[in-house]
């Protein structure tokens, strides 16, 4: 187990556990987190043993309730901002992380948390989660992806709604409009990541990991397109078993 200031990661058989790490400010993300999970998303493409990715946020009360507003109010100019996204992309790191990642949600997911969230392939939520994109109440555009993600999970409507709203939604609304894939009891919520994880480890690795690319990929492509990428993935992963 390595410990961060702002993470705790595992790596446990093929299973790497990623947590957010500062319950007592509802595990707010804050430049620190933003570095820590730069350096373990690196970490976790290059290791050979991990299989699956798990996330999850410490302590009783939420994922992750979104940006350290004590930080946001002392933010530096958009320029800069922008230059050190660039340079510290964990967003980018999270969508192309080659093994699958699990989401396991309970509490609030706000703002970064659910945007956190959407860059996983599959969250699972207990039945206490609340869902929110507090940012247009701020004065303020989701800057970790919400605008193109969320749209892509749960299609346009839905999304707008969320965005231009502001507001919280529960669980089961999250289930009916395809923003989890599942809701668990609280108590149920890391056994049932924990199996699903431990069923996707034990297959194949590249097959695992082409199926995910060909999904991921094939869904900014034409139907056309992506049944290319379909096909080159058969025969690169055929070609390779050969
Ligand atoms: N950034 C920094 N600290 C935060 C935070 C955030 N986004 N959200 C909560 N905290 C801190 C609180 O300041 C408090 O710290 P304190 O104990 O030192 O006072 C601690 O976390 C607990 O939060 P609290 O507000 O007391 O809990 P609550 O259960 O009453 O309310 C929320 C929970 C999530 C509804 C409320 O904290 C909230 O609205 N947070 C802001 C969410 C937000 O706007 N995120 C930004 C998205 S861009």
């Amino acid at each position: 187990m390595s410990n961060f200031d702002t993470l705790i990661f595992e790596k446990v058989g093929g299973i790497a556990y990623i947590a957010l790490n500062r319950p007592k400010v509802l595990n707010a993300y804050n430049t620190y987190m933003r570095d820590e999970l730069y350096q373990v998303l690196g970490a976790i493409r290059d290791d050979p043993e991990i299989r699956v990715v798990v996330l999850k946020g410490a302590g009783e009360k939420a994922f992750c309730v979104g940006a350290d507003l004590t930080e946001f109010l002392t933010a530096p100019s958009p320029t800069i901002a922008r230059q050190v996204r660039w340079e510290r992309d964990v967003w980018g790191l999270f969508l192309s992380c080659p093994r699958p990642v699990i989401a396991a949600l309970h509490g609030y997911v706000l703002g970064s948390g659910i945007e956190m969230a959407l860059c996983c392939d599959i969250r699972i939520a207990s039945e206490d989660t609340q869902f929110g994109l507090p940012e247009v109440g701020l004065g303020i555009i989701p800057a970790a992806g919400a605008t193109q993600t969320l749209p892509r999970v749960v299609g346009r409507a839905k999304a707008l709604e969320m965005i231009l709203m502001g507001s919280r939604i529960s669980a089961s609304e999250a289930l009916d409009m395809g923003l989890v894939n599942r809701v668990v009891p609280r108590s149920e919520l890391y056994p049932t990541v924990d199996s699903m994880a431990r069923r996707i480890s034990q297959f194949d690795p590249e097959v695992v990991t082409n199926i995910k690319q060909a999904v991921t990929r094939g869904l900014d492509l034409s139907l056309l397109e992506g049944l290319e990428v379909e096909r080159l993935l058969v025969s690169t992963t055929i070609r390779s078993k050969g």
